[in-house]
């Protein structure tokens, strides 16, 4: 069986749903940021503040290729993984990509109670947020392979979705 890969904004429940898909299908879980947090022995805020952006990105990049070189799981990525084109290409060769769905104001509430985020710790990180997603939108729904709408809707819904649309 081909990867499930998760993708979408940040807060859109990508670990959360990951997690409980893998116990329905019985496979494993791999989060992309855990790896890389467990790879490197720190958080992904630390490296962000102490190495930037761009230097996660390239950790980033160099988990998913090892995480996407295997079938049989179910991955979720960060928020920005899929902008990078060669991410998408890597993930897609063993897997689908699902696009966890949600208007960018219930994603920026489930965010705002963390402080895991690097990218929302601004002073005005609603408008950081929308301007991020505004620039991601696009890309979300044309790389994705299923899209699933999860505002107001539990957990095991969501999961149930993905499961109908994958026709398992
Ligand atoms: C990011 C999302 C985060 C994490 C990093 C960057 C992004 O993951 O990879 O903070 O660019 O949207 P989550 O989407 O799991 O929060």
């Amino acid at each position: 069986m081909k990867n499930i890969v998760l993708i979408g904004f940040m807060g859109a429940g990508k670990t959360t749903v990951g997690i409980r898909l893998a116990d329905r299908l019985e496979l494993s879980f791999i989060d992309v940021d855990q790896k890389i947090e467990e790879s490197y022995q720190t958080s992904i805020s630390d490296i962000f503040e102490k190495k930037g952006e761009p230097y996660f990105r390239q950790l980033e990049k160099e988990a998913i290729e090892k995480v996407a070189a295997t079938p049989g799981k179910i991955i979720s990525c960060g928020g920005g993984a899929v902008m990078d084109p060669d991410n998408v290409r890597t993930l897609k060769k063993e897997g689908v990509l699902v696009y966890l769905r949600a208007p960018i104001g219930v994603l920026f509430e489930r965010t705002r109670a963390s402080s895991e985020r690097p990218l929302l710790e601004v002073p005005d990180a609603e408008r950081k947020a929308k301007e991020l997603f505004g620039k991601r939108k696009e890309t979300y729904e044309s790389v994705s392979d299923i899209t699933i709408d999860t505002e107001e809707v539990a957990i095991d819904q969501v999961v149930d979705a993905i499961l109908d649309k994958l026709g398992e």
